[in-house]
């Protein structure tokens, strides 16, 4: 049955990569030249003039500053030849004289199509029954939907259920109704490991939420531990025949006659917001599960209402989440609006603080996404100079670009003009340039994320102790992940903390992360030069400047828990806690 592409130990990996020149193979798609310690040239991902290709030999990476591209040299092959990785493995491998024994598999891509939709939906049927009638069962499962006030009919509703704990419940009850395994494993429901060992169930000891499609049949599940401290919080199913996760937006087919009735959509993060706002009687909404919102996304959502309200959390997170979000639905013509929550608030949260009435006010008082990005970007540079707008208009540009409808685009940028106090002319020429430009060369698709990043403080410290990992001790000693709320950073900085702990050197860094955004950014990191006098100083400064940031965090906390407590053992406690921030924060306040 072997046709499926075989898996290689991750050594296999390793080996090849301390064997490759990168330089070498490289080289072969572009002309590099010496450039100090790297060699910079052209970049074959896009069109440029002048060269901001870069490749660090020593380092092992490449970067192009123009279009953000970045990686290993397993990246570059992947992307510029379009193999998998495998075969890009294969092929340096050869080069490298690196024999390779594959590890048996039971490939799971082919076993996925082995499976037509109507088995799968039979099977997700089966296993939302399962979970329905587990969590009954489940007292543990049933006080969780009670502290997180998610009512016994909506719970029904949404069949929300729950997978026990154990490596297999679900897989021996499948087995009983005479499923084969191979069918839960195209389903996604269940794990067959590639060493051959036993599969085991995906989900486990999770809330389960069915992810339906639009007539109301379960194509798939997310699930949230149910313990705080599980990893990952949510799991979600991977790709199957029945779910592309592009294409669904969690709680359209509930929310479908009520998004028809109001004429707009709410858009919230999370399956928890969703179930918060429908509860209460919101039920114009829908969740994008925490992923960046997509095209598809977008035009599944034109089929039902042209506006939308975008609800983020209050966190940088949340923020770039939605400016994202603004500039991908900018060329659909969606009456697109964003409300940013208090920092620290969710939608669930804030409706649990202050009501749902209180919510909606917001709502309907949103801003439009061009005023949300224009706010942004005032309060990212100084309006009062002309670089300053000069900055911003840059950034706001693509929106402008975005917007096909002219009348939209003409009012867009009457509004532009008038905030920054500059002539409409002046945008319209700025505008007519970068045509002019664009049409002489083909556009790149430029990835800029990665750059911004740098610039926020977060990367900024994390880009300087990349590049001094001898500070990372002192970091280390001062900040732990949980200082971090932003995801991503969180995820960098344990990266950055383990493999530092692990090898005494962030050499092999980029070869410890799959994830194609993470590379981009370390990529970026290794190669470009910090400018500071002084890292050591620059980062302690840094240092006190998250702690004390946290420290404000857990301060408006504890109050706001303080306003809530009832109990005289608790009020002392949370007063014993803000004694400790306090004093924290004079320490911090005064120097160290
Ligand atoms: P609660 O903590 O239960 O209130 O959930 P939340 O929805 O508020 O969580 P959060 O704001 O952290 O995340 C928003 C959404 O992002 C979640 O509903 C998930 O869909 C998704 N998400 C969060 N954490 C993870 C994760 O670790 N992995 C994956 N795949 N998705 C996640
Ligand atoms: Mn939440």
């Amino acid at each position: 049955m072997n046709t499926l592409s075989p898996f290689y130990p991750p050594e296999a990996k390793e080996e090849v990569r301390a064997r490759i020149d990168i330089v070498k193979v490289i080289g072969r798609y572009v002309k590099l030249r010496p450039a100090g310690q790297n060699f910079k040239g052209p970049c074959p991902f896009h069109k440029e003039k002048n060269p901001s290709f870069t490749v660090s030999p020593s380092k092992a990476v490449f970067h192009c500053f123009g279009c953000g591209k970045g990686g290993d040299i397993f990246t570059f092959l992947m992307e510029i030849e379009g193999l998998t990785f495998t075969e890009a493995l294969q092929r340096l491998a050869e080069e490298t004289g690196v024999t390779l024994r594959p590890v048996k598999e039971q490939g799971q891509s082919a076993v996925r199509d082995r499976i037509s939709k109507t088995e799968a939906l039979a099977i997700h049927e089966l296993a939302t029954r399962f979970y329905y009638d587990r969590m009954k069962k489940s007292p543990e499962a049933v006080a969780y939907f009670k502290s997180r006030k998610l009512r016994p009919e909506l719970v029904k509703e949404f069949r929300l259920g729950y997978a026990p704990a154990g490596w297999s419940p679900f897989i021996e009850y499948a087995q009983s109704k005479r499923i084969p395994v191979d069918k839960l494993s195209a389903c996604g429901l269940i794990v067959t490991s590639s060493q051959g060992g036993k599969p085991y169930d995906r989900f486990r000891n999770r809330i389960m939420f069915p992810i339906f499609d639009l007539s109301g049949k379960t194509i798939a599940f997310g699930g949230r531990g149910i313990n705080e401290d599980a990893v990952p919080k949510y799991l979600n199913s991977p790709e199957t025949v029945l779910y592309r996760k592009n294409r669904v937006l969690y709680g359209l087919h509930h929310a479908r006659p009520a998004i028809k009735e109001k004429e707009y959509a709410i858009f919230v993060e999370g399956y928890m917001d969703f179930l918060s706002l429908y509860q209460t009687g919101i039920q114009n909404v829908v969740a994008t599960s925490g992923t960046a919102l997509t095209v598809e996304q977008g035009q599944l959502i034109q089929r039902f209402t042209s506006r939308i309200v975008l609800v983020f959390d209050g966190d940088s997170a949340g923020i770039a989440a939605a400016e994202r979000a603004v500039f991908v639905l900018a060329p659909q013509n969606l009456d697109v609006r964003v409300l940013i929550l208090p920092s620290g608030e969710d939608p669930d949260s804030y409706i649990a603080a202050h009501g749902a009435e209180s919510l909606l006010k917001k709502i309907t008082a949103a801003d439009d996404s061009v005023r949300f990005i224009l706010k942004r970007a005032m309060s990212m540079y100084d309006v009062s100079t002309a670089k300053g707008k000069s900055a911003i208009v840059e950034r706001i540009l693509p929106l402008i670009q975005a917007t096909s409808d002219e009348i939209m685009r003409a009012a867009l940028i009457k509004e532009v003009a008038e905030q920054l106090d500059i002539r409409e002319q002046l945008i319209y020429g700025v505008l007519a340039k970068k045509r002019l430009k664009e049409s002489s060369s083909t556009q790149p698709e430029r990835d800029p994320t990665a750059e911004q990043f740098l610039e926020t403080e977060e990367g900024s410290f994390l880009h300087l102790i990349v590049k001094e990992p001898s500070l990372i001790a002192l970091a280390q000693k001062h900040i732990s992940t949980e200082t971090f709320t932003d995801i991503s950073t969180k995820n960098l900085y344990s990266l950055i903390i383990d493999t530092y702990t692990r090898e005494k050197s962030l050499q092999k860094i980029i070869d410890r992360t799959d994830n194609n955004d993470i590379k981009r950014v370390l990529s970026l990191m290794l190669i470009k030069d910090v400018i500071t006098d002084n890292r050591h100083e620059e980062v302690s400064h840094k240092v006190k400047r998250f702690l004390l940031k946290f420290n404000k965090q857990q301060m408006h906390e504890i109050t706001k828990k303080l306003r809530m407590a009832r109990k005289p053992e608790e009020k002392k406690e949370l007063l014993y806690k803000q004694h400790v921030l306090s004093t924290q924060r004079k320490e911090l306040n005064s120097g160290w």
